[in-house]
């Protein structure tokens, strides 16, 4: 798949939940879209900010040539505060798609999959629930934040064909009091496949419940420099080599950021 670097141009951008904006970008790199849980590259628009940041793509719409992101805002520091504060009708420099993304080819009609996902790891989760909406499979849907103030997506998908939402908040302001893993403890049947994606202590008792499981599918982050696979600035070890040693390493804008359970230390 090729990367493409465009100047994208935001059709909207709204503040959907406590400094989290979503963004509408309208270019031809959507043409590109095809696997969920693919990523961007966003300049920041401050010269100073010379760093790409690389955020999911929550969805898209090819009709439309559009994709929406979601994403965290920093302090008035960060790129990502400066990116928030881009309006309708302005340009984004933007380099994707990146990434390998969520496999769904071997997901069959009467299957039942779980996707677990927590805070700013929720994004990425909606294509893949939109994808796997039009297979026919029963979908179930669990999300986690710390607070209703940062809930976000839970009406898209609950709006999906073949989806179920079930959603928890760390301080008991929406949904069942508690984390996401109380609710994965809750189901009552084993899943086909699960995908995850959100905060490293989430995504490790995802492992740690499903590790057995073929079709563990795992999201993950690190610093990212190039965003291209040149640099090594996002590297991750491997499960069978934890240390390094072997100088076997995956670098998670290349070979994830999707990743199969047991691939990597968590
Ligand atoms: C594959 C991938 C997908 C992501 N998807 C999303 C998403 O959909 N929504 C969202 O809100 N966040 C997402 N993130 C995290 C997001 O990239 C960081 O929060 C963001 O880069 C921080 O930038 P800043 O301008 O706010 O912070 P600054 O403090 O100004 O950042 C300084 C530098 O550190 C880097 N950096 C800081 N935190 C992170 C981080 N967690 N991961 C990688 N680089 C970081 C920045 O890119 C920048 O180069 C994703 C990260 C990765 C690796
Ligand atoms: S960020 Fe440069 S190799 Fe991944």
């Amino acid at each position: 798949m090729p990367v493409l670097q465009e100047k994208m141009t935001i059709v909207k951008q709204m503040e959907v939940a406590e400094n989290i904006f979503e963004m509408t970008l309208k270019g031809r790199m959507v043409d590109e879209l095809n696997e969920a849980g693919q990523f961007l590259d966003l300049k920041a628009p401050k010269e100073s900010m010379l760093l790409r940041r690389p955020i999911s793509i929550s969805s898209w719409d090819k009709e439309q040539q559009t994709l929406t992101l979601l994403y965290r805002a920093g302090d008035e520091t960060t790129g990502t505060r400066a990116l928030s504060e881009l309006i309708g009708g302005q340009e984004v420099d933007v380099l994707g798609p990146l990434g390998h993304g969520f496999p769904i080819h071997e997901v069959k009609r009467h299957e039942k999959i779980v996707l677990v996902a927590g805070g700013i790891g929720v994004p990425p989760l909606y294509e893949l629930a939109k994808q796997l909406s039009k297979k026919g499979c029963q979908i179930i849907v669990l999300l986690g934040f710390g607070s209703v103030k940062f809930k976000i997506l839970e009406a898209e998908f609950t709006e999906l064909k073949n989806v179920t939402v079930q959603v928890a908040t760390d301080d008991g302001s929406y949904g069942r009091h508690g984390h996401v893993g109380m609710l994965m403890d809750g189901l009552e049947f084993e899943p086909d496949a699960v995908y995850t994606c959100g905060a490293a202590g989430m995504l490790k008792a995802v492992y740690n419940k499903y590790s057995h499981l073929k079709r563990l599918y795992i999201s993950t982050e690190s610093r990212m420099a190039c965003g291209i696979g040149a640099c090594y600035a996002c590297v991750v070890h491997t499960k069978d080599d934890p240390e390094g040693i072997s100088g076997h390493a995956l670098k998670v804008c290349e070979d994830g950021p999707v990743f199969k359970g047991g691939e990597l230390t968590l």
